[in-house]
């Protein structure tokens, strides 16, 4: 049986590729403004319709913005301004790693029953005077042209379309500023709770969890990925589910389409992912969504706790702190036993909070504080259980 990942030592191997660092949502629901930093692992806690799951969804409205029909997604899929409850959306995102930072902006206007595109800004470099490679308003859209070294005004657009697919047709280096955005916004991965499908295991529609569900990954997982690799994350899942684990397996399910998935347990027939507990899949989810050799700029997962017993919880608060090593994970929970299993709450916590006129604000936990309350509680979440939660209040993030 393998040891536990050790948590203590937070070392950061990005090995140079993008990921985001810092997210910037306003007029969104109770989020009038905000900017979330994130290193490493973030963890977002506030009590109920305090906008945690609203910072999700503006992972998700990034993630998507690139792709073309964005607009009608954003109202199919979002309710447009209506549902978001503003007349102006404003989202951006910072990427670091492979390149200068790039910092790319747009806002959204409603008009009507329509949404229009109001600004878009992709910026490069870091202080007062970075250098824009895109600047578009509502009527005009200018665009850097390396020749001239200087932004030029581009006449022919799509109105209804962000510009900065454009950017990455039009440039020439795959490792651009444009192609660096897009391949950033793309890299953001979204996994909200799951929740069982008929057949194989599924997620909600808005997550594109492990593309085919949990039964390819798996698939993945046990045939495209080495043999060395496949026997830890068997480990992994024994740590979790118990030595009694011998195989998980996935075969091609007869209704076609996708893998059907078995677990095989010492001395029994393999039982098929529709026999399996809530919590049982939820932990192989979480194990095969971590294991996944993916690149990504950002990993976000909305109440990952549900179903979870707190031993396996546990468990998988140490997997996240592992992740979060090499990519940013950004988790937004509910859940005590989450935040007591946290290694180091004082640097990982964001605590969201309504003002008096129900705006969402952002806190850090008081390092010092903090320190003095752990000698006698257990984490931010048996503090937060006795309502002494405010005692640990540091200063709002801004
Ligand atoms: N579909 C919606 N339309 C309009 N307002 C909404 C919608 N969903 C949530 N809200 C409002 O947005 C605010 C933030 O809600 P959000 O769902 O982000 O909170 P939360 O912190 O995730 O809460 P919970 O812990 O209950 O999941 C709340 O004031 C809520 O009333
Ligand atoms: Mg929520």
């Amino acid at each position: 049986m393998m040891d536990m990942p050790k948590r203590e030592k937070v070392h950061r191997d990005t090995g140079g590729h993008d990921r985001i660092s810092e997210i910037r949502v306003a007029g969104m629901r109770s989020i009038e403004r905000l900017v979330i930093h994130i290193d490493g692992l973030a963890v977002l806690l506030g009590e109920n319709g305090s906008g945690k799951s609203t910072i999700v969804e503006a992972c998700e409205l990034l993630r998507r913005s690139h792709r073309s029909g964005f607009l009608d997604a954003f109202h199919r899929l979002h309710a447009g301004c209506t549902g978001l409850a503003s007349d102006a959306l404003r989202l951006g995102v910072t990427i670091v790693g492979s390149g200068p930072d790039l910092h790319y902006d747009f806002s959204l206007l409603r008009k009507g029953v329509r949404t229009v595109i109001r600004s878009e800004e992709l910026r490069v470099g870091r202080g007062n005077r970075p250098r824009f490679v895109l600047k578009r308003t509502r009527t005009r859209a200018k665009i850097l042209s390396p020749a001239k070294n200087r932004l030029v005004e581009r006449k022919e657009y799509d109105r209804e379309q962000l510009l900065l697919p454009l950017l990455l047709a039009e440039d020439d280096e795959p490792c651009g500023p444009g192609a660096r955005a897009v391949r950033a916004l793309e890299g953001i991965e979204i996994h909200l709770p799951f929740v069982r499908g008929p057949a194989c295991v599924q997620t909600t529609d808005r997550i594109e969890l492990l593309e085919n569900g949990l039964a390819n990954a798996s698939y993945q997982l046990k045939n495209a990925c080495s043999p060395k690799h496949w026997r830890e994350t068997l480990d992994y899942i024994k740590l979790g589910l118990g030595d009694e684990v011998e195989d998980v397996s996935t075969e091609g399910d007869p209704g076609g389409g996708g893998f059907a998935l078995s677990i095989k347990f010492t001395g029994r027939r393999p039982e098929p992912a529709t026999m399996m507990s809530d919590g049982m899949l939820a932990y192989l989810a979480l194990i095969a969504v971590l294991r996944l050799k993916k690149r990504r700029s950002l990993l976000v997962f909305d109440e990952p706790d549900l179903h979870l017993h707190p031993h396996l919880l546990r468990r998988v608060v140490g997997f996240f702190e592992t992740a979060a090593q090499s990519q940013p994970v950004l988790i937004a929970t509910q859940s005590d036993q989450l935040l007591d299993a946290l290694a180091s709450p004082a640097r990982t916590v964001h605590i969201c909070r309504l003002d008096d006129q129900r705006r969402t604000r952002l806190y850090r936990p008081d390092a010092s504080a903090l320190e003095r309350w752990l000698e006698r509680y257990r984490g931010i979440g048996e503090l937060r259980s006795q309502w002494y939660e405010d005692l640990v209040l540091g200063e709002e993030e801004s």
